[in-house]
């Protein structure tokens, strides 16, 4: 990169020299070359929360900080907070089943250290302003609305009553692989990095509704650092985009 630049960060206590873009991510500079993956990227548009990072005392979305903004920058990552045990924050978002899929997990953990850092006895609205920005699809939010009570030291809310307990459902059960999840150490598709691997980005219509007759790639092939540009064109077979019923199916049985 010919206007790569040198830049300092201190990361989880230690000092790092970078080089990148003043453009590169904050984000990116985490994840592809200090390999602190537990940094998820989930957008990069600044509308999920899982890039959530503490940059100098202040929770930011790493996705929308540009390195040249970063300089001499402070940052905890989700890799910095277990200390040996795991932090109490990590602990309650495993004490009340506040992980899924845990990809959302380690950007909730990292908004909720820098809400209690400021505010250690938050309000419920203190609660939700700290995490306005983060967004979790599978879990559910009241788990992690009461992880964040546990780790407050706060009165927990109560779980819905349920006529009958049984004895793994209606009790919130930690997950086998639930400190991969709050660790950030749990490794997605996006988190494995191969020597020489290629990188490969979709490119979609701008407009909604078009009949695409041509594509012309022949520009797009000739840049340098381009090994392929692949179409429709170069996959075979039958091509159809979502559901397509070829004879009417019957859905239920009488
Ligand atoms: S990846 Fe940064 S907010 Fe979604
Ligand atoms: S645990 Fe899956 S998105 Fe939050």
């Amino acid at each position: 990169m010919s206007d790569s630049e040198t830049y300092k960060l201190v990361v989880n206590g230690t000092v790092r020299q970078v080089l990148a873009a003043p453009k590169t991510l904050l984000m990116d500079v985490l994840r592809d070359q200090l390999r602190l993956t537990g940094t998820k990227d989930g957008c990069t548009t600044g509308h999920c929360g899982s890039c959530m990072v503490i940059k100098d005392g202040e929770p930011v979305r790493s996705c929308l900080v540009p390195m040249k903004r970063s300089d001499n920058a402070h940052i905890t990552t989700i890799e910095g907070l277990a200390n040996g045990t795991l932090h109490p924050i990590q602990q309650a978002y495993i004490d009340q089943g506040a992980t899924q899929c845990g990809f959302c997990t380690p950007g909730f953990i990292m908004a909720t250290k820098a809400l209690l850092d400021k505010h250690p006895d938050p309000t419920l609205a203190q609660i939700y302003d700290g995490h306005k920005f983060n967004i979790c699809r599978c879990t559910g939010h009241n788990a992690i609305l009461r992880a964040i009570q546990q780790a407050a030291g706060q009165p927990v809310a109560a779980l819905p009553a349920v006529k009958q307990p049984l004895n793994a459902i209606s009790h919130p059960l930690p997950r086998p692989d639930a400190v991969e999840k709050v660790t950030g150490a749990g490794i997605y598709a996006d988190d494995l990095y191969v020597e020489g691997m290629l990188y490969a980005r979709a490119l979609r219509s701008a407009h909604p509704h078009a009949l695409l007759n041509n594509v012309d790639v022949s520009r797009a092939a000739a840049l340098p650092g381009v090994v392929a540009v692949l179409t429709a064109g170069d996959i075979p077979g039958r091509k159809d985009c979502g559901v397509r019923y070829s004879r009417p199916q019957r859905l239920w049985r009488a």
